[in-house]
């Protein structure tokens, strides 16, 4: 099956064509970082609007892309949650209209759902396996038993990991998106320089929380001023970075453990960071389990993600009717609304 997917939960207008849900022939992402780095963050309102102004340019470019025309499109697959609820609303009315206009069956998607299955556009997964998912607005552990079976085994209890490192960044005036900032600057840093605090690190769960760590880190520019030297600023980047990799990478360890799960996919934005891919490669190596990350294309924001789930979702006669609204707040143990 050849489905056209969208994606325009939050900040990135993106169109995919896959085939199968696995062969990707066009992955089209606009970014509107352009747009919100001078804000500091995302604007709701001026996200939606662009969304409006990107869609059709997308989808134009991914059909010329693939080389394909909208008459050879079987199925629309479209973000329905989490995410900015306008933004969403720009996507999901998109695809309601093609599906409309074309007679074709239409699926909306939770977005984590995209990115946790991400890694199944390059290569085969066996279920079950450990999920992280490491984004702008999740940080949560899964235990994946198929396409639609989701289990939250922990997750964040404030700030997402993506979120604390846009907020430092921020402190830092290095701009937005902060998290591909820190990283490049942690590469030239020690990250043993500082030591932040790593919150509720030995606390017998499997959640995570980010803002005392964010707090810690203003505590120290307010005290220390900011870092006057390239090297000061790298070592600071470093530091935090070590700090959020540290409980990712032990939280994910004991959610091993507790599960007994041979495999691992870490996904989301932050799933590109060096630091994290080179703490999880450790953690793979000790605990000689499979650790999974999709290619950096497919770990920020993509519609080809979509398509996973999407095209199984279609090819199980499983559309969503006509009448789906986005959902801004969608848990992903609860995919029936
Ligand atoms: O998945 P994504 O594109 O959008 C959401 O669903 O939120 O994730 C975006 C997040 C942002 O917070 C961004 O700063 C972070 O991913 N990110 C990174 C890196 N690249 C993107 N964080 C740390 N290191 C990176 N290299
Ligand atoms: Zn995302």
């Amino acid at each position: 099956m050849l489905t056209l997917a969208l994606e325009s939960s939050c900040d990135e207008t993106a169109a995919a064509i896959v085939k199968d849900g696995r062969e990707v022939m066009a992955n089209i992402v606009a970014s509107q970082i352009d747009i919100h780095s001078r804000f500091g963050g995302v604007v709701p309102e001026l996200a939606a609007r662009k969304h409006v102004e990107a869609i059709n340019v997308v989808v134009a470019e991914a059909l010329a892309t693939a080389n394909t025309p909208l008459s050879e499109i079987e199925g629309i697959v479209v973000t329905r949650g989490p995410g900015l609820i306008g933004a969403l609303l720009v996507g999901l009315s998109f695809a309601k209209a093609l599906a409309i206009g074309r007679q074709l069956p239409l699926v909306g998607v939770h977005h984590i759902e995209g990115h946790i299955l991400a890694p199944l556009l390059e290569r085969r997964v066996e279920f079950p396996f450990l999920a992280l998912a490491v984004s702008g607005g999740h940080t949560h552990l899964y235990r994946v038993d198929g396409i639609g079976h989701y289990q939250i085994l922990g997750r964040t209890l404030d700030d997402a990991a993506g979120e604390a490192f846009d907020k430092i960044a921020k402190l830092l005036g290095l701009g937005y998106p902060g998290g591909v900032l820190i990283d490049q600057l942690a590469a030239q840093g020690n990250p043993a320089a500082i030591d932040f605090p790593r919150p509720i690190l030995h606390r017998d769960n499997l959640d995570f929380s980010f803002s005392g760590m964010k707090t810690a880190v203003r505590n120290y520019v307010e005290k220390q001023g900011m870092p006057a030297t390239d090297d000061q600023l790298a070592d600071l980047a470093a530091s935090f970075q070590a700090a959020v990799v540290e409980v990712l990478c032990h939280k994910s360890r004991r959610a091993l453990h507790k599960t007994g799960l041979q495999r691992m996919v870490v996904a989301g934005g932050v799933a590109c960071n060096s630091g994290l891919r080179d703490g999880m490669r450790q953690l793979a190596a000790e605990l000689q389990v499979e650790i999974i990350f999709p290619a950096p294309q497919f770990c920020g924001d993509n519609a080809a993600m979509l398509a996973v789930a999407g095209d199984y979702y279609l090819e199980n006669g499983q559309h969503s009717p006509l009448e789906i609204n986005a959902v801004a707040n969608w848990p992903l143990d609860r995919l029936n609304l």
